[in-house]
C-alpha cells in the first residue's frame, strides 16, 4: 500500500503504478485559518508493509506536520511496518551546528520521524551523506543521475556535452552523469591569483565553443547557477543549459537563470516545480522492490 501525502502525491501515483502497487486513497485538506486535515479513505491491515511518499519542501511546516499526521494515524491504526520515502527531505541543509548553541533541525526532525514510528527512510540526493547517521533506522540515500542521464541522453541534441558542476561540492554529480554518458565533467573552482583577486574557471577542460550542461543537487535562489553561466560565457561556451535534483527556486530563480543566458532549466519531481520534468518515479520503485 502506497500513501502519497499532499506534496508528493502524482509521484506516489506514479510509484504505485511503476510496483503495481495500490495507491492508498487519502482526504487532505487545508481549513481556513491554515491547519491541516488528514484522512485514510482506505482499509489498511495492521500487518500490510505501507510506504508513505512525502516530500517536506516549501511549505515545509506544513508538510513535515501532515506527515506526523498520516503516520500518527497510521500508529492509531496499528500499522507498523513503515517506511517513509521523503524524495526532498526539508531541514537537511542545518545538519550541524554552524554557531553555538544553534537548533540542528536535521537532527530534531530526524528524531520526530523515528518517534512517529517509520522503520525505514529512503530519500534522494540528501544534502549530505552524514545525514543518514542522524537516524537509528536504516536510510537509503539514493541518487537521480541515473534518471537525470537518460532524460539528458533523450532530449538534448549535443551527444557530447560537458557535465559541469558549479563548484567542487557537486562533482561527483557531473562524474556520475558523465560516465554514464560517456562525455567529459567538469567542476568550477575558485583560484585565489593575489590576497585581494579570486578568479574562478573551470578546473581543466576547456568550455570555449562547447555546449555545457550544469549539474547540481538544489537550485534555491539560482545565485549558484547564474555566476556559474556568466563565468562559461566569458569562456566561451557555445551553449549553457542546466539540471538539478531538487529545483527548490524561490526569488524568481528560473527567471534570473534564463535571463543569465540559459537554454533550459530542468529538474525532478521530488517538488512539485514548473520545471520538474524528469521523473524520479522508477528510481524509488526499483529501490521499493529490493527492499
Ligand atoms: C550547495 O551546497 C548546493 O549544492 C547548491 O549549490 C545551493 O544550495 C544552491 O543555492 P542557490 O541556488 O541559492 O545558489
Amino acid at each position: 500500500m502506497i500513501i502519497g501525502g499532499s506534496a508528493s502525491q502524482a509521484l506516489a501515483a506514479e510509484v504505485a503504478r511503476e510496483l503495481n502497487d495500490k495507491l492508498c486513497s487519502v482526504e487532505t485538506k487545508k481549513f481556513p485559518d491554515g491547519e491541516r486535515y488528514f484522512r485514510i479513505k482506505d482499509e489498511i491491515d495492521e500487518d500490510e508493509p505501507v510506504t508513505i511518499i512525502q516530500s517536506t519542501g516549501y511549505p515545509q511546516d506544513e508538510n513535515m506536520m501532515e506527515l506526523f499526521f498520516i503516520l500518527d494515524t497510521l500508529g492509531d491504526m496499528n500499522v507498523k511496518n513503515i517506511t517513509l520515502v521523503s524524495p526532498y527531505l526539508g531541514y537537511s541543509r542545518q545538519e550541524r551546528r554552524f554557531k553555538e548553541v544553534e537548533c540542528i533541525s536535521a537532527k530534531a526532525t530526524a528524531k520526530l520521524i523515528q518517534t512517529m514510528g517509520v522503520k525505514h527512510l529512503v530519500s534522494i540526493n540528501l544534502h549530505e551523506e552524514s545525514i543518514c547517521d542522524l537516524y537509528d533506522i536504516p536510510v537509503d540515500n539514493l541518487s537521480a543521475m541515473p534518471a537525470i542521464a537518460d532524460y539528458i541522453r533523450i532530449n538534448y541534441p549535443e551527444k557530447k556535452p560537458i557535465i559541469l558542476a558549479p563548484d567542487k561540492g557537486a562533482e561527483n554529480f557531473a562524474k556520475e552523469i558523465a560516465t554514464l554518458l560517456n562525455t567529459d565533467y567538469d567542476y568550477l573552482e575558485k583560484v585565489r591569483l593575489s590576497p585581494e583577486k579570486v578568479k574562478t574557471k573551470t578546473k581543466s577542460i576547456s568550455v570555449d565553443n562547447r555546449s555545457v550542461i550544469i549539474v547540481d543537487d538544489i537550485i534555491s535562489t539560482g545565485g549558484t547557477i547564474v555566476n556559474a553561466i556568466n563565468i562559461l560565457k566569458l569562456q566561451g561556451a557555445k551553449a549553457v543549459d542546466v539540471v538539478c535534483v531538487h529545483p527548490v527556486l524561490v526569488n524568481d530563480a528560473v527567471l534570473k537563470i534564463n535571463a543569465a543566458g540559459a537554454n533550459s532549466v530542468q529538474g525532478t519531481n521530488t517538488l512539485k516545480s514548473e520545471v520538474a520534468n524528469i521523473s524520479v518515479a522508477k528510481t524509488i520503485a526499483e529501490h521499493l522492490k529490493n527492499l
